[in-house]
């Protein structure tokens, strides 16, 4: 069985239910809060591992009751953590989500000991890393580790999967040689500095080294720019409930179906199902499906 790693934050998420998004300077009554597992680190972990992949994961909790409570969620989806560590001196990560009627939201994330997940960690566990086939990254934890990950990898042969959220410019040198890039469209923007049309950007990208260009376009699916093809897939017709970790339920499931030998293009709608089904449902952890749901899903299509 193929070893996927994930290398990323994992935080509790603060969601708030609103009426609509706020504008600046505009004051909205929330529906209600309530406290769901996240971080794109962990979501994608646990998306992965539902659908069957075999996961582990490097990452860095306070010493906390969320810590323990965000540790315990990953043991019980069989997510190996002998490479997640509690900080000593930095809380828990939290992000705070607005979440309106239509299911959009707004995110921001308070990293801390995601923030402090340095170089010093990733060499204690090179073991848990070394062999793996499927490196995935984010960017909620220190440019310096993404990057000293990337090179690792390549040193290794192991492909790296790049989820660029939140978006930060990476190196030429850094993006060549990247076996797969998955940006939402306003991600895209920021690494290409908004320089034409979706398919403009994405082959920007491709041809700075990057094999496999997806972008991930919401409702309207996702566009996979590669040597071979420049191709859109839509999206999965489903009630849109929370948007919220429907990108990491598609990076989780495009990683398994690959590592499970799908050919890319079917890996792509295996991940498209997924994803539909997660924007179905509340919650970031808790709207990932498992592994029965998508294929009763997928063999419907
Ligand atoms: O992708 C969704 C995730 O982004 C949330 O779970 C939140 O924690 C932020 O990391």
């Amino acid at each position: 069985m193929k070893k996927i790693v994930v290398v990323g934050s994992i935080n509790m998420d603060v969601v708030i239910r609103v009426p609509h998004i706020p504008t600046i300077g505009e004051t909205v009554l929330a529906k209600g809060q309530q406290l769901y597992g996240g971080g794109k680190g962990a979501n994608q972990a646990i998306a992965a591992s539902r659908l069957g992949g075999n996961v582990y994961m490097i990452g860095r909790l306070g010493d906390d009751a969320y810590g323990k409570k965000l540790y315990n969620e990953l043991v019980n989806n069989n997510v190996k953590v002998k490479a997640v560590e509690y900080d000593t001196n930095f809380p828990t990560g939290t992000a705070y989500i607005c979440v309106s009627d239509k299911g959009d939201n707004t995110i921001v994330v308070n990293q801390g000991a995601n923030g402090r997940l340095d170089i010093e960690q990733i060499k204690r566990y090179e073991c848990i890393l070394q062999d793996a086939d499927y490196c995935i990254l984010q960017m909620e934890i220190p440019i310096s580790t993404i990057e000293y990950v990337i090179d690792f990898c390549k040193k290794k042969n192991i492909k790296v999967i790049l989820n660029p959220a939140p978006a930060h410019l990476l190196s030429d040198e850094t993006l060549e040689g990247i076996y797969m890039i998955l940006p939402n469209e306003t991600e895209l923007a920021i690494l290409c500095n908004n320089s034409g049309t979706i398919e403009d950007m994405a082959k920007s990208l491709h041809k700075k080294g990057i094999e496999n260009v997806i972008v991930t376009l919401g409702g309207n699916g996702s566009m996979l720019v590669n040597e071979k093809t420049t191709k859109h897939f839509p999206a999965m017709s489903f009630p849109v409930v929370d948007t919220t970790a429907a990108g990491d339920a598609f990076v989780g499931a495009v990683t398994v179906g690959l590592s499970e030998g799908m050919d890319l293009e079917k890996a792509i709608e295996f991940a498209t199902c997924a994803a539909g089904i997660t924007v179905s449902r509340e919650g970031a952890q808790a709207s990932l499906p498992d592994r029965k749901m998508v294929d009763s899903y997928f063999s419907m299509r």
